[in-house]
């Protein structure tokens, strides 16, 4: 029987859901940072990108179990091969957004709150344009500028020394007395009218353009021969600092004239302010003056003066809990509605897609954007034709407000979501949920026969916590399956073999050579044997993310044993179902779809196809003679030297069981930078609270 409540069997619908929608925001989150950081060439806006992150962040504010070792826990992304890394000795973070005036009343009053202050206690706050370029880390040891370093991953960026030196308002030695150890940090920018022209010279030269001050920024400084860079007019503005071998100064404003005395230009819009009402007047200020400044802008950043008050109010997760960025509104603008695109994910969902006519959104082109779900073009009563207004805010997905009705043409017809699947052709329905509610997404029930979730599914088969294969990236299975190479997961396998007798090989392709085909075959054979919880994760059951393919692969030992239970657990009354249920943690929707997977007969084909290949092995060995065994563990923090994954995995085989909250139950609680609420909870709860190297000491990591 099963030992959950109706209330955890849907959370735990509801969190499997939720991981699956985890993992496709998050693969996306990971493919788009690659493009921009480690090859400057953005595939979506930054508006697009943004919002990705932010559902992601939305999603793992709701399911924090979630957040284990998740790209939006990082900063940017890891560097590109061809400089050489730097790792920061103090992390470069992010900062939190706000967008509406309340939320700079909240911000202050939340301040205020967390020191202790009381009412009419003073509280000063800077307020300063946030610029929009990218940021850098200037290392002067006795003065000398000795390194310099891109923020990377927030944790190790790239070190761009030579091309920094090249920049004018960069000083080689800084003036006055600065500590022997000074990292300066700032924003490197290119002005309007230097973008402008360097985009009129890359046109002349038959270059592509960039799209923004920001990305020509950015390009212009990794360049791997700084002549380059010598050629393109940077700037930088301080505004911060990372390790530094003391504070000259006890307060932010009086660090940043610090700044000025050593040599670096320092931004004078800005002001100390004494409330809300005063930053809020400033903000305005700066909106005010934005157009007319000559670099570009994307708001205002509120900074907790006093430094002993942003020491005593640290970091919750990436971003500084003194200080957060103040977003200039949303941008609209109208244009036409050209299609309406349905896209199908893995488990059938079919989610909407305005395709737009491209519309420059305050510097932004778009031509996509969300229409959200079914109901939404229904209630907006948005046509193919339309006229819409579409908007974007600094970090939200571009949407689709509305139809502009003066500007319908005669013969538009309201919008018929599809009820069929665009991809198989299978109908596509809205199911019912447990509390009798219709789902807002309308699924394809196609499964295996549809094309469109073959694939997702074949993505997911591949992608790095499942079978993890090198070289077999979304493109490539998009590519192989739409020429019909792989069609099932066991085809992967049987590639090289078919490869071999083939008279077009893969290696005369386009975007493929003799090397890479090598190195995807080695990948591929290197997976023949798979941790069993890999395996059953890769399979995308429904509701099976990665913590119930580790429970069913801990109870059941081997894939063989899974799946006679599975089968004999098609009826609701048998022992095995009851098996199934009594798992810690799999509770009757889990149960419910690992018997349907296997009741499905593609499903057993393509297994038995697949197994003849591939062989699952025991999970790593769980040891319990260890000193963190039978030990609860909460990770919290950014992780330095291992992700979180990584940190779990690890805790996990040395016998210890990681949760994702703090609870008189936690033995241990092991933090990072950024650390906030577990870390708080745990020093009220007297919980040991050591670093990760403290960890990896204590592990012999
Ligand atoms: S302070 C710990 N001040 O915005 C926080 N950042 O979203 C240190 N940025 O990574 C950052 N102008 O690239 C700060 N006046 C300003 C800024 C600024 C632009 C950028 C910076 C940072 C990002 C955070």
């Amino acid at each position: 029987m099963t030992s959950q409540s109706p209330d955890q069997i849907r959370r735990a619908a509801r969190l499997n859901e939720a991981r699956a929608e985890h993992e496709r925001l998050a693969a996306k989150v990971a493919a788009h940072d690659i493009a921009y950081h480690q090859q400057d060439a953005p595939t979506i806006s930054d508006a697009d990108y943004d919002a990705l992150r932010r559902q992601l962040e939305r999603l793992e504010a709701r399911f924090p179990e979630l957040a284990d070792g998740s790209p939006a826990r990082r900063v940017g992304a890891a560097p590109a091969e061809k400089f050489a890394k730097v790792r920061h000795a103090v992390p470069m973070l992010s900062l939190g957004n706000i967008f509406q005036p309340e939320e700079a009343e909240e911000f202050v009053a939340r301040v205020r709150r967390f020191l202790g202050l009381a009412e009419g206690a003073p509280l000063v706050i800077t307020a300063e344009p946030k610029i929009d370029g990218l940021s850098c880390s200037l290392r002067y040891v006795k003065g000398e500028l000795a390194q310099a370093a891109t923020r990377g991953d927030g944790f190790e960026g790239e070190d761009v020394t030579a091309n920094v030196r090249t920049i004018k308002e960069i000083p080689h030695r800084l003036a006055g007395h600065p500590p022997e150890i000074c990292e300066v940090r700032g924003e490197i920018y290119m002005t309007k009218s230097d973008f402008a022209a360097l985009n009129e010279r890359q046109a002349q030269a038959g270059k592509p353009p960039f799209a923004n001050p920001r990305n020509s920024a950015a390009g212009s400084l990794r360049q791997l021969d700084p002549a380059i860079t010598a050629q393109r007019p940077l700037h930088f503005f301080a505004y911060a600092w990372g390790d530094i071998a003391e504070t000259p100064a006890p307060t932010q404003h009086g660090m940043i004239k610090t700044f000025a005395s050593y040599g670096f230009k320092t931004n004078p819009l800005t002001k100390l302010c004494h409330s809300a009402a005063d930053l809020l007047a400033h903000w305005r200020a700066i909106e005010d003056a934005r157009a007319t400044l000559p670099y570009d802008i994307d708001g205002v950043v509120y900074k907790v003066d006093d430094l002993d008050y942003q020491r005593r109010l640290g970091f919750v997760s990436r971003a500084p809990r003194w200080a957060t960025a103040h977003k200039f509104a949303a941008e609209k603008a109208t244009t036409i509605l050209r299609d309406i695109e349905i896209q199908v994910g893995r488990t059938g969902s079919l989610t909407p897609v305005a395709k737009l006519e491209p519309v420059n959104v305050g510097g932004v082109v778009v031509s996509n954007a969300t229409l959200h779900n079914e109901d939404e073009i229904g209630r907006k009563d948005v046509r193919i034709g339309d006229t819409v207004i579409v908007q974007r805010a600094g970090d939200v997905i571009p949407q689709v407000l509305g139809p502009v009705l003066e500007k319908r043409p005669k013969h538009a017809k309201p919008y018929e979501f599809p009820h069929i699947c665009p991809a198989c052709g299978s109908a596509a329905l809205r199911e019912i949920d447990a509390k009798g509610e219709m789902d807002v997404v309308r699924r394809c029930t196609g499964g295996l026969v549809c094309p469109a979730q073959a694939v997702e599914r074949l993505k997911h088969f591949c992608s790095r916590n499942a079978l993890d294969i090198e070289g077999l990236g979304d493109r490539q299975i998009e590519l192989f399956h739409t020429e019909g190479l792989i069609m099932s997961p066991a085809d992967i396998f049987t590639l090289e073999e078919r490869d071999k007798r083939a008279v077009k090989k893969l290696k005369d392709r386009e975007g493929f050579g003799e090397t890479s085909v090598r190195n995807l075959f080695a990948a591929i054979n290197a997976r023949r044997n798979i941790a069993i919880n890999r395996f059953i994760f890769a399979l995308g059951i429904r509701h099976v993310g990665e913590t119930n393919a580790r429970r069913l692969a801990r109870h059941f030992g081997t894939f063989e044993a899974l799946r006679e239970v599975g089968r004999a657990a098609l009826d609701p009354e048998s022992e095995a179902r009851a098996e199934l249920n009594a798992i810690e943690g799999v509770g009757d929707v889990v149960a419910e779809a690992v018997t349907e997977f296997f009741a499905e007969q593609h499903n057993e084909d393509a297994l038995d196809a697949l197994l003849k290949e591939v062989t699952p092995e025991p999970m790593e060995e769980v040891q319990t003679s260890t000193p963190v065994a039978g030990k609860t563990i909460v990770f919290t923090g950014a992780l330095e030297r291992m992700t979180r994954d990584e940190a779990k995995a690890q805790a996990e085989r040395l016998g210890a069981k990681v949760s994702g909250s703090v609870s008189k139950k936690t033995d241990l609680v092991v933090a990072g930078p950024g650390a906030g609420s577990k870390l708080t909870k745990a020093e009220e709860l007297g919980i040991e609270v050591i670093t990760e190297d403290e960890w990896l000491s204590r592990v012999g990591g």
